[in-house]
């Protein structure tokens, strides 16, 4: 079952040539995805040679396989982690019964949406960064980001799978309408909010991949335990490529700051236009970006109080970030969870029962794990001798989700006017400014081995090839 089979047109290891129906259907798909990854895929790429991996197995152990592809020749395909015998429902109201292998008449809609809204964001990302391969620092960056790009493909191809299996015609209505939406796109945009904004630089890649690729994580991981079993064992192996996806965010970012802290180090600066001026991006621009992708990123998550949230749990279609290792009763049914929430004009901490408050528990344990890279950054920082300290904004910081949306709070966690707000804004977030300097570093470099200016080299080596190695053949 792990092993996937490469002779098919389309990759698979769920036996896809003994439906022929299903096979088929997902034979017209792809060209239509192929047209999309031409049209929205990274741009002017199609011919560039690049070093990618590829599933080979559905094993955590040795799944991958690299080498050099074009990236439309990328085998995307169908990959589910196998089957874990007599598996059962672990939490919810159907606690103890087997898990489903079939999709139950009164949860259909519920997963549907739940399978839609993650498949959505799939390729609304390859979307937003379609034109960052023109300014890559290196081509070490460039084959990271073509790596991310073929991967999320691939995700939307695992979503797409369980539409078609499962959803009968709307399942396949919803899958052409993935290829359809476009992000950032007035008419027809992605479905979530962070998934319509720009990435317009390295630098937002680096945040995005850090920050908002873990809302991925830990909305897979949370649907690793749904009682949807296909659901439940694709999602389990798209966790395994995102883990990448992650790292190529934090060790970019850990990358900038080091470079910013030599370039600071070397010179004995300290103003942020001295530090611009000598090529590297200041670390104030740096905390600005970082605010931004972190509070757009907490919006994914939902409202604080969700009745949704609540009756996904209950009927067992989404579970909590480890929910097994969680030694409570699974049920929640008189468990409660603290939010924030406004009370004449400031915030305050209140107790909600927990089912509601599932988005905001999911959130915290995001929280937690941001928080956690964001002190991998500091030690550089600190390592270098300088006193400047980065911190991710206070919660409720530019939120515009839930409670939270009807107020201004500062990155410390003071309610603010909105007068306040508007004049202090460009010290807490990107300014046109800002974006303007960071753009103004992005130039491409091509030779194997050699980074721009604003970046340090890399620490770790992609499948310990040296590094510098050519890893992309651009065509
Ligand atoms: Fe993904
Ligand atoms: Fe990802």
């Amino acid at each position: 079952m792990s092993s996937i089979d490469y002779s098919q047109k389309i990759p698979n290891n769920v036996n896809l040539a003994s439906d022929r129906t299903l096979q088929r259907a997902l034979e017209q798909w792809q060209p239509n995805f192929l047209n999309w990854w031409a049209d929205m895929g990274p741009m002017s790429s199609q011919l560039h040679d690049v070093y990618l991996r590829t599933a080979i197995s559905a094993h955590p152990s040795g799944w991958t396989h690299f080498d050099y592809v074009k990236m439309p020749d990328y085998r995307w395909g169908i990959f589910l982690s196998p089957q874990v015998e007599d598996r059962r429902i672990h939490f919810g109201e159907e606690i103890g019964k087997p898990v489903w292998q079939d999709v139950p008449g009164e949860h259909r809609a519920n997963l549907r949406r739940i399978i839609v809204t993650q498949g959505d964001t799939e390729p609304a990302s390859v979307e937003q960064q379609r034109h960052l391969g023109l300014t890559a620092p290196s081509l070490y960056d460039l084959r990271n980001l073509f790596q991310i790009n073929v991967e999320e493909g691939r995700h939307l191809w695992a979503m797409v799978y369980l539409l078609h299996k499962f959803f009968g015609r709307d399942g396949r209505e919803e899958a052409d309408a993935l290829l359809q939406r476009r992000s950032g796109q007035q008419d027809n945009p992605r479905i979530l909010g962070a998934f319509n904004e720009q990435t317009p630089d390295w630098l937002a890649l680096f945040m995005f991949t850090y920050f908002t690729d873990r809302d991925g994580k830990f909305q897979l991981l949370a649907l690793t335990e749904s009682s949807f079993d296909p659901l439940a064992r694709t999602t389990k192996f798209m966790l395994t490529e995102e883990a990448h996806h992650m790292y190529v965010g934090e060790s970019g970012v850990a990358r900038t700051i080091e470079r910013t802290c030599t370039v600071m180090r070397e010179h004995g600066v300290d103003a942020p236009d001295q530090v611009r001026a000598l090529g590297a991006i200041d670390l104030p621009t740096i905390q600005r970006y970082l605010n931004f992708h972190y509070s757009v990123t907490l919006d994914l998550f939902g409202a604080d109080q969700s009745s949704n949230a609540a009756m996904f749990f209950s009927s067992g279609l989404k579970g909590r970030y480890e929910e097994a290792r969680r030694g409570d009763d699974h049920v929640l049914k008189d468990r409660s969870h603290t939010i924030l929430d406004v009370q004449h004009g400031k915030l305050v901490e209140r107790e909600a029962p927990m089912l509601n408050a599932l988005n905001e528990v999911l959130r915290d344990d995001f929280i937690r794990d941001s928080i956690s890279g964001v002190g991998r950054w500091n030690k550089i920082i600190e390592k270098a001798g300088l006193p400047y300290r980065l911190a991710v904004p206070h919660k409720a910081f530019n939120r515009q989700i839930g409670t939270l949306s009807g107020v201004r709070v500062t990155p410390d966690g003071r309610v603010v006017s909105q007068a306040e707000w508007d004049a202090q804004v460009g010290e807490w977030m990107p300014t046109a400014a800002d974006r303007e300097f960071v753009g103004s570093l992005m130039h491409r470099v091509l030779e194997p081995g050699r980074y721009a200016g604003w970046i340090a080299p890399p620490t770790h080596r992609i499948n310990k090839q040296p590094l510098d190695m050519e890893y992309v053949k651009l065509q």
